[in-house]
Formats: structure tokens, C-alpha cells, sequence
């Protein structure tokens, strides 16, 4: 029997082996996925305290709880490592691991590059087994940087291994969309490659969507976030230009959304936060530069977002000067240092910028976090406070930079007397004054 009807009958069967590289926000939820279909996982992360905690049944990410977790890798459905060694009889594996940016903003590979290295290393090659990248990447990551390390001692790629880019779609805190009902796009190097990698998918996920190449996939997953960027960043600056024309934004967007077609509304915002939106459009705008082609949108939008700390520091300023007030000085608590709503990830947080800016300027900024209790910067940190009515009373301005559900926003707006509200959050005003983006 051939290697592919080897692989799919294994998967078919759940007997294959899943090997799961990197176990952050994706690769976790990831492993739960292929355990709680009835294939054994193995799981291997470089961060030893990561595995620990894992190894006690104890998740790091929100959106699995321990619970959940636990019986898994108490029964062996789901065993963890530092060790690559482990991975060497999987049959399919995914990598999961971080695609950053350097400080330059070009693509910084080096996980991938590493995972890979590793893989190889300890995978005999030829043994018939699928290997899937995950990470977010520019077109021709697969093809061009993880094929090459794979092809040792003559083994072909779609006879004596597999491999496929699949991007992951997961979303943080959201709850009506599961891994399940996520349709999850998949390219393969070949179409045996392709028809592997659906048959592994198509048992966690009702809607595998193939596409005709790694290459397609890995653009599929650009366009996905760069169409994200992008309208954010558009509708950022209807905001600066409605602040101008003395217009609500709010109002501006929230009635162009009443039109059934056509239409699809973004919301502004103090900036673009976490670890994909304000990162995975430089992955392509730095493949269009090799290619002597500036990616446009891209730059400009980025230009747009990254100036909303900014913006919002100028806001509080005024806020504050209406007052008799200046910044430097006054007392400043920022509600909400999450990038987004009911998530504890600080990670590329407008709200770290914001706290640095109103600091440089001269603030004693506190911030009050229900996700969050610590947040390090360059050279200081900071904890969350207490969110009391003598804590509201003592601030000078409350900045409202991430609406967590948790807020009680009439309470907030009972106890405050200046508030700056970068998420329309304050819907009544009490005797605050509520200034909105
Ligand atoms: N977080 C999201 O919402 C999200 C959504 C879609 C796509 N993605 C993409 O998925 C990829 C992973 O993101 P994440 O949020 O899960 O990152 P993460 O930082 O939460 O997890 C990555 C894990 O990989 C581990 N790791 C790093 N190098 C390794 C190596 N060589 N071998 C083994 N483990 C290694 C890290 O220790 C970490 O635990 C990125 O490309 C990201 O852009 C993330």
C-alpha cells in the first residue's frame, strides 16, 4: 500500500499519531481539538514552564479552561515535551509557533525556521508522514523555506512525506465560532499533499476549503487580516475627520450600518493591538518590497493605526485643558490594557503606548485591568489597582481603553468626573463628563 492510503487509513481510523509544534493560542486549542476526536497528541513547546503547567492539566489560554484540559492529559490523550524526540513517530504535525516582526518590521522567520531544523532532525525522513504550518506567514514560506529542510536523502514530497500550509483562524474570546465550525482554508505542495491534509482537518472541522497551492493559503490568511487593517485603519481616520468637521463618529458609522448591503461596519479605536492585525500585513508588504512593489494600503493604514495612541493622548490633553488641567501632574487611570475586549493578552496593546505616552508627558498613570494583573514595560511595571469609588474619585481623567464586559459602565460614570472614552463604552453620562474619540 502506498504512503498517502497508509496516512489516510490512520486518519480514517484515528490512529495516527498528531504532533502538535508550539503550544500557544493556536497550537493549544489545536491539540484539545485532535484529543477530544480521539487521536493521541503529543505536544512539544521550547518553553519549559509552558510544558509544565500543561503536564499538571493547568492552561495558560483563556479560551481553554483546566477543565477541559485536565482529563485529557490525565488519560494520555494529550502528552507534552520539550523534547523533539518525541515527535519523531508522528504521522501528522502542525506547527504552531510565533511569527513576529523584527524591530525593523521585516518578518522575523526564525521559529518557523527553527521548528523546522528541528523537526528534520529528529523525523527519519520518507516515512510517509504530513507536515502543516500554521503560523501566519508571506506567500512561499512553505514552498521556499520549510519543503527544502524535508527533502533529505532523495525523499519526494507528495510519495515519501507530505506537507501543507493551512492558516489558522482562531479569534481570541470569541465563543460563537469553535475550531469546529471555523471553516479552515488548506493548501498543499501537491495534490496528494492536499488531499491528506483535508482528510486530517476535515476530522475536527465541518468545512475544510482547499485552494490550488501553499502559496494561495498563505495569501488567504494576508488578505483576511490586511482587509482587517485596512477598513480599521479607514475608519480611524473618519474619526480624525469627523473630530474635525465637529461630528460622532459613533453616530456616523452606527447609522451607515443600518444599510442592508454593501456596508460592513469598523469601529474606531485607540489602535490596532494583538499578535495578527498590526503584524501579518507587514509580512506582505515586505514580500511586495523584494518584489520592487510598495503595498499601499498596507503602509498608509498602518501609518493611520499606529497614530491612534497618539490621538488619544492629544484627547485626554484636551480634555484635561478644558479643565485648567495639564497632564503632567495629573492622575490617570486607563481602564483596560488588553488589545481587545475579555482577553488577558497585552500582546502589541494600544493601551501600553497610551500609559507610555501620558507617563512621558509628565502622568501618574494607574491602570485597572480584570484580565491583567501586571504589566511590564522598558525599565518600570505597574499592577492593577482596585477599581473603588476612591480610586475613581482620585483620578484627575479615566481613559476607557479596552471595554471589557466585566465594567459596569452607569457605576463607572456615577463615580467619575472626566472620562475619555475611546470605545463608545459610557453609553450614560451621570455627572462625568465623557469626551469620546
Ligand atoms: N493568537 C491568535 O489569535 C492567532 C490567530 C491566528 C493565527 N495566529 C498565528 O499562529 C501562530 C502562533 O501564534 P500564537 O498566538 O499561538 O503564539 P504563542 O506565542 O501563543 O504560541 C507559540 C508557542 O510556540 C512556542 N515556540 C516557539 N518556538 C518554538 C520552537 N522552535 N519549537 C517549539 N515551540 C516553539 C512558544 O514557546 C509558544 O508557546 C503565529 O504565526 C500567529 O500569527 C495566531
Amino acid at each position: 500500500m502506498d504512503r498517502k492510503q497508509q496516512l489516510l487509513d490512520k486518519i480514517a481510523g484515528r490512529q495516527a499519531l498528531i504532533g502538535i509544534v508550539g503550544l500557544g493560542y493556536v497550537g493549544l486549542p489545536l491539540a484539545v481539538a485532535f484529543a477530544k476526536e480521539g487521536f493521541s497528541v503529543v505536544g512539544v513547546d521550547v518553553d519549559a514552564g509552558k510544558v509544565a503547567s500543561l503536564s499538571r492539566g493547568e492552561s495558560y489560554v483563556e479560551d481553554i479552561p483546566s477543565a477541559e484540559l485536565g482529563p485529557l492529559v490525565k488519560d494520555g490523550s494529550i502528552r507534552v515535551s520539550t523534547d523533539y524526540a518525541q515527535l519523531a513517530a508522528a504521522d501528522a504535525i502542525s506547527i504552531c509557533v510565533p511569527t513576529p516582526l523584527r524591530k525593523t518590521k521585516d518578518p522575523d522567520i526564525s521559529y518557523i525556521v527553527n521548528a523546522a531544523d528541528c523537526l528534520a532532525t529528529y523525523m527519519p525522513p520518507a516515512q510517509g508522514q504530513l507536515i502543516v504550518l500554521e503560523s501566519t506567514t508571506y506567500p512561499g514560506t512553505t514552498d521556499e523555506i520549510v519543503l527544502p529542510r524535508f527533502r533529505r536523502g532523495g525523499a519526494e514530497v507528495g510519495r515519501d512525506f507530505f506537507m501543507a500550509f493551512s492558516p489558522e483562524r482562531i479569534d481570541p474570546g470569541r465563543t460563537d465560532f469553535t475550531v469546529r465550525t471555523t471553516p479552515k482554508v488548506i493548501g498543499g505542495v501537491t495534490p496528494d499533499c492536499l488531499e491528506v491534509a483535508v482528510a486530517l482537518y476535515g476530522t475536527i472541522v465541518d468545512e475544510p476549503v482547499p485552494v490550488s497551492s501553499t502559496a494561495t493559503a498563505e495569501m488567504v490568511k494576508l488578505l483576511e487580516n490586511t482587509f482587517r487593517a485596512v477598513n480599521i485603519g479607514l475608519v480611524n481616520e473618519v474619526a480624525l475627520m469627523c473630530d474635525k468637521l465637529g461630528l460622532n463618529v459613533w453616530e456616523v458609522v452606527g447609522a451607515a450600518a443600518s444599510k442592508p448591503y454593501g456596508f460592513m461596519p469598523f469601529y474606531p479605536g485607540p489602535g490596532l493591538g494583538g499578535h495578527c492585525i498590526p503584524i501579518d500585513p507587514h509580512y506582505l508588504s515586505w514580500k511586495l518590497r523584494t518584489l520592487n512593489y510598495t503595498a499601499r494600503f498596507i503602509e498608509l493604514a498602518s501609518e493611520i493605526n499606529s497614530h491612534m495612541p497618539d490621538y488619544v493622548v492629544g484627547k485626554v490633553a484636551d480634555a484635561l485643558n478644558d479643565e485648567r488641567k495639564a497632564i503632567n501632574g495629573s492622575r490617570i487611570l486607563v481602564l483596560g490594557v488588553a488589545y481587545k475586549r475579555d482577553v488577558g493578552d497585552v500582546r502589541e496593546s494600544p493601551a501600553l503606548d497610551v500609559i507610555h505616552l501620558l507617563r512621558e508627558r509628565g502622568a501618574d498613570v494607574v491602570y485597572n485591568d480584570p484580565h491583567i494583573p501586571a504589566v511590564q514595560f522598558d525599565g518600570y511595571g505597574l499592577t492593577s489597582e482596585d477599581l473603588t469609588v476612591e480610586a475613581l474619585a482620585a483620578a484627575d481623567c479615566v481613559v476607557v481603553v479596552t471595554d471589557h464586559s466585566d465594567y459596569d459602565w452607569s457605576w463607572l460614570a456615577a463615580h467619575t468626573r472626566l472620562l475619555v472614552d475611546t470605545r463608545n463604552a459610557v453609553k450614560s453620562s451621570g455627572p462625568a463628563r465623557i469626551v469620546r474619540l
